[in-house]
């Protein structure tokens, strides 16, 4: 898989991307990824991205130019990309979501990171876009959404982590799509708080039982 993030801060992004999971999934082959940065394709001699809508509103969008540019050279030069849109309007991403991301080995993702009050709509008549939004709330920019969508996608391709460790976790299917049961680890008592005693017995039929009586809807 190779992610390509059109961003105005790609800096900004790079310790996270090449640190922990995302840098094993790197190195073992699993996908790579690629930073544009806009302003290389600002036109007429300008560093400029954005610029105040029409109809008067505060602040300022960024621009239909660059934008157009920068996916129509990058289409030019890896072919046909899915590209993204986190945006705070559409489709919460969810782990089922997640997954259907993980289609072929050879894919091209396209993340726009946004920033200021918004995006020219007409970049949406141009181009096939999928807006993701992470929540119900805004964020000043694309880059932490996009990085969200990169981490929970990143570590469900096969071999990223352990099968085990995805098999059993948060909204997984062997957990009927539920929220994880609690887990401890040494000490055995911190504090006065012990450790539920049946994980310690070495029963893994009862701890398993207790597992599944211990998720959340
Ligand atoms: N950009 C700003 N807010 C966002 C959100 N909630 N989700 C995705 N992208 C965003």
């Amino acid at each position: 898989m190779h992610i390509h993030i059109l961003s105005l801060f790609p800096e900004s992004m790079k310790t996270y991307l090449d640190s922990s999971i995302l840098k094993r999934a790197q190195e073992k082959g699993l996908f790579e990824y690629s930073l544009h940065n806009l302003t290389d394709w600002t036109v007429r001699n300008t560093r400029r991205v954005d610029d105040r809508p029409y109809g008067g509103w505060a602040g300022t969008i960024l621009t239909i130019e660059p934008l157009t540019h920068a996916l129509r050279d990058l289409e030019k030069e890896f072919g046909k990309m899915k590209i993204l849109y986190p945006s705070p309007r559409w489709n919460i991403l969810t782990q089922e979501k997640c997954e259907s991301y993980i289609v072929t080995e050879d894919i091209h993702y396209c993340l726009i990171c946004g920033h200021y009050e918004g995006i020219d709509e007409r970049i949406f008549e141009l181009f096939d876009i999928e807006e993701i939004s992470i929540g119900k709330y805004v964020l000043s920019s694309g880059e932490l959404a996009s990085l969200v969508w990169i981490d929970s996608v990143i570590r469900l391709i096969p071999w990223a982590l352990s099968p085990e460790s995805l098999k059993e976790e948060s909204f997984s299917n062997a957990l009927e799509w539920k929220k994880e049961y609690p887990q401890y680890s040494r000490p055995e008592i911190f504090e006065g708080i012990d450790v539920p005693k049946i994980l310690l017995s070495g029963d893994m039929k009862k701890i398993c039982a207790w597992n599944h009586a211990h998720t959340k809807e």
